[in-house]
């Protein structure tokens, strides 16, 4: 009994190991291949729709960190205050929910966000 209780805990333990590293997110890996097949195709210049009306380019992590003609898009370590993170949540007004006009992000790609954004929104 003690030995299959000892089990239990280490399996428990084990597994909430291996979600917390699967929650370990890369913009390379995880988050760029979100944008890629969502959002660069108005994010990019020289026409994209995005780009034409405010400026934002997210071909490359240097572009996405400009943000807009406006200014910033993304606070490191702020998802709240992000306003990329309330456009694909839905924070902010329904009809600038991103990406436009188009099927929302599923919950995981706006966790991956969430979560990237959270840890600081690194480049690699
Ligand atoms: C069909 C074209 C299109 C797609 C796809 C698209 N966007 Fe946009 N995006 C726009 C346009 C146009 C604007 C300019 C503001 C507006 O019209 O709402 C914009 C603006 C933005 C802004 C700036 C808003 C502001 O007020 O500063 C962010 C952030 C943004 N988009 C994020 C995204 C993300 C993230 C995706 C992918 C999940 C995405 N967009 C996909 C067209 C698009």
């Amino acid at each position: 009994m003690r030995i299959y209780m000892t089990g239990i805990v280490l399996l428990a333990l084990l597994t909430t190991g291996c979600i917390r590293e699967q929650r370990k997110v890369s913009f390379r890996d995880d988050v760029r291949p979100i944008l890629a097949a969502n959002c660069i195709e108005c994010h990019s210049k020289p026409a994209g729709k995005g780009y034409v009306k405010v400026g934002l380019s997210m071909a490359t992590y240097a572009d996405l960190m400009r943000g807009t003609i406006y200014g910033p898009v993304i606070v490191p370590g702020d998802s709240r205050h992000s306003i990329l993170n309330m456009l694909v949540e839905g924070r902010a007004d329904p009809s600038t929910l991103m990406p436009h006009g188009r099927q929302p992000l599923s919950s995981e790609e706006v966790e991956v966000l969430r979560l990237w954004v959270e840890h600081g929104a690194l480049p690699d």
